[in-house]
């Protein structure tokens, strides 16, 4: 099946040529005499791959590569995460390119590796930094990774036939650096039929790369049995130490037993107090605490979690950390969502609110780029063609 696209926004009627296969349907647009193939066969052969449970990746078993010490490789980022790949191209001490992105007057979106970053996708390994949300994310980061796995093989053909149209095949060498990996809710079937969305995105991109560092994943359980490595890495030690130079904390508490290990390391970091909540949640917007006694009397608080949506969490835990005396109370998370007012909110139960930049908000006050920066040392000593 053929989509056809005019560059003016015309869309032309489909021609269901290869009815039925996923995999033979892409999307050309036609710039005056040419045609531009702008939404890859990768995409519908993941799609097509998911569907059938096979998602591997093999093109480039086999061929080996030297990381050479002291070579600058390269991050790369589309446009949900550029300032998180300089960061991690600081802490690396590489370059940072930028790809273009665009988007069609349909919505539909483009990318391309700009001429001057083309030799530098091929000379080293990658990064790509790139987020799976909010779904937008998840195509854009799709679309970089068919590019640059084009480039890295070699495949440059193209109908204006600019530059070589064919070159070797670099090798392996294209990790994937995802800050907040989208769609990791739903990691659990609750209920028969329902989708593992976490699992069936994890093997999307894992098909298209090399390798996969994941930051303060909720339950990193869902993303071990990938088809590549997974290096799960975690920014609780730059929060520790922004909350230990700006709040300094007498007490660190978990809102809920899933954060137990992220926030008892802040508080191991900083050598204060800790304890934890256990939450209920009945609903998107309400949660409730089991009472616990709590020995923050006259202390000042922080509450450590992997991320804020609504500020619920945060708002009934830091009610009860009054409740029971505490003088201030701070939340401080790696993901800083903030969905539906929630900042708003959040100010009229704590007194500050701290998070990374793994998500554009306005409270990135911690860098991500060292925590990125162990997880893509962590995969290269993993990976078998890096040694
Ligand atoms: C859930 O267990 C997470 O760790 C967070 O506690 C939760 O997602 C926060 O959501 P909200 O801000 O909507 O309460």
């Amino acid at each position: 099946m053929t989509l056809r696209h005019s560059y003016d926004g015309e869309v032309s009627r489909p021609n269901y040529s290869c009815a039925g296969s996923l995999v033979g349907w892409s999307t050309r647009l036609i710039t005056g005499r040419s045609q531009v193939q702008v939404l890859p066969r990768a995409l519908l052969h993941l799609v097509d791959g998911v569907f059938r449970g096979i998602v591997t990746r093999k093109e480039h078993e086999g061929s080996a590569f030297r990381l050479h010490q002291g070579n600058r490789m390269v991050v790369l980022s589309g446009s949900n995460s550029r300032l998180l790949a300089e960061q991690l191209a600081a802490s690396l001490g590489w370059e940072h390119h930028q790809l273009e992105t665009r988007r069609f007057p349909d919505s539909e979106g483009y990318i391309r590796i700009p001429s001057e970053t083309i030799e530098a996708v091929r000379k080293e390994p990658v990064v790509l930094v790139s987020n799976t949300f909010p779904d937008a994310g998840i195509v854009e980061t799709l679309l970089m990774l068919e590019a640059i796995n084009d480039v890295r093989k070699g495949n440059m053909e193209n109908l204006r036939e600019i530059g070589p149209q064919n070159m070797d095949d670099v090798g392996p060498g294209i990790l994937l650096a995802v800050p907040y990996f989208g769609y990791s809710r739903q990691d659990k079937r609750f209920k028969p039929g329902e989708a593992i969305s976490a699992r069936a995105i994890g093997h999307l991109l894992a098909s298209r790369c090399d390798g996969i560092i994941v930051f303060d994943l909720h339950a990193p359980s869902v993303l071990e049995d990938l088809s590549v490595p997974v290096a799960f890495t975690s920014a609780m030690p730059e929060l520790a130490l922004h909350l230990q130079e700006t709040v300094q904390p007498d007490f660190i508490l978990s809102p809920d037993k899933g954060a137990i290990e992220r926030a008892s390391t802040v508080a191991k970091k900083i050598n204060c107090e800790f304890s934890y909540l256990e939450k209920t949640r009945i609903d998107a917007h309400t949660i409730v605490h089991k009472a616990k006694d709590l020995d923050v009397d006259g202390k000042t608080v922080a509450i450590v979690d992997d991320m804020i949506a609504t500020g619920g969490t945060i708002c009934r835990a830091a009610e009860a950390l009054r409740n029971q005396g505490a003088i201030a109370v701070h939340a401080a998370c790696s993901h800083g969502l903030f969905t539906g007012g929630a900042i708003a909110r959040l100010i009229r139960y704590v007194d500050g609110v701290h998070a990374t930049g793994s998500l554009s908000n306005p409270r990135d006050v911690i860098s991500g780029g060292p925590a990125l920066a162990r997880g893509v040392n962590e995969l290269f000593e993993r990976l078998e063609w890096s040694q």
